[in-house]
């Protein structure tokens, strides 16, 4: 893969990318794990206002940063300090990856690392550890995450989206090595590549 690519805050008038993406991906990715009838009905638009509002209200409360190459939009992730999910608190003063999603064209091309590398150093700048929760079943986005130092750590629940009894989410907590902690140091200026 030849081109560049830039990693960078989002803005609001990429939502509509970054939802057809987030679809795209969720299609993709979750075959087999969530039913089909639901990631039949997946409408991209049904996002739009939310991602909208998240990319215009950006701050130590959130990020949402977009990874682009050639104009093309190939991944994004949001994140920021933890909140409570399903009656499930954070650990004290954590931070969170709220969504991790590449494009599918981009699965197994190295920049899920690198969009995760510069999060990470955002994270480290600013909390002890940090969790995500992601599905049981999604062994990918696991293997991945656990190759990274994101290590389950027993915390699982239903996910409560309808259509999806017996699905299950589990939670991945990370705490900065030296690494993460020296590329701390500049963190909030993501860069290219
Ligand atoms: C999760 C995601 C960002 C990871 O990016 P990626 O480029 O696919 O990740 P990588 O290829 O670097 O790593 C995936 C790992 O899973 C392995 N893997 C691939 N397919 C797999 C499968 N079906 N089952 C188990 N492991 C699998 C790969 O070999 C690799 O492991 P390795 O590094 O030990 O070889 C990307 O797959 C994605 O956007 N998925 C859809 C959205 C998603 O699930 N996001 C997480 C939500 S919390």
């Amino acid at each position: 893969m030849t081109s560049a690519f830039e990693i960078r805050p989002g803005q609001p008038d990429e939502a509509l990318d970054i939802v057809t993406l987030n679809v795209r991906a969720w299609r993709h990715a979750y075959q087999g794990v969530i039913p089909d009838a639901v990631l039949d009905a997946l409408e991209p638009q049904d996002r739009l206002v939310r991602w909208r509002d998240r990319l215009a209200d950006q701050g130590e409360h959130g990020q949402v940063w977009v990874v682009r190459s050639g104009g093309r939009l190939c991944g994004f992730c949001w994140f920021g300090p933890a909140w409570e999910h399903l009656m499930h608190p954070p650990p004290a003063d954590a931070g969170e990856i709220s969504a991790f999603y590449l494009d599918p064209d981009h699965f197994g091309g190295g920049l899920a690392d690198r969009l995760a590398g510069q999060v990470e150093a955002w994270l480290a700048a600013r909390f002890d550890r940090s969790v995500l929760w992601v599905l049981e079943d999604n062994a990918r986005a696991r293997r991945f995450y656990t190759r990274r130092g994101w290590l389950a750590d027993g915390a699982r629940t239903p996910y409560p989206r309808p259509g999806c009894r017996g699905v299950y989410v589990v939670r991945h907590r990370w705490v900065p090595g030296p690494e993460a902690l020296t590329s701390a140091a500049g963190a909030g200026h993501p860069g290219g590549s």
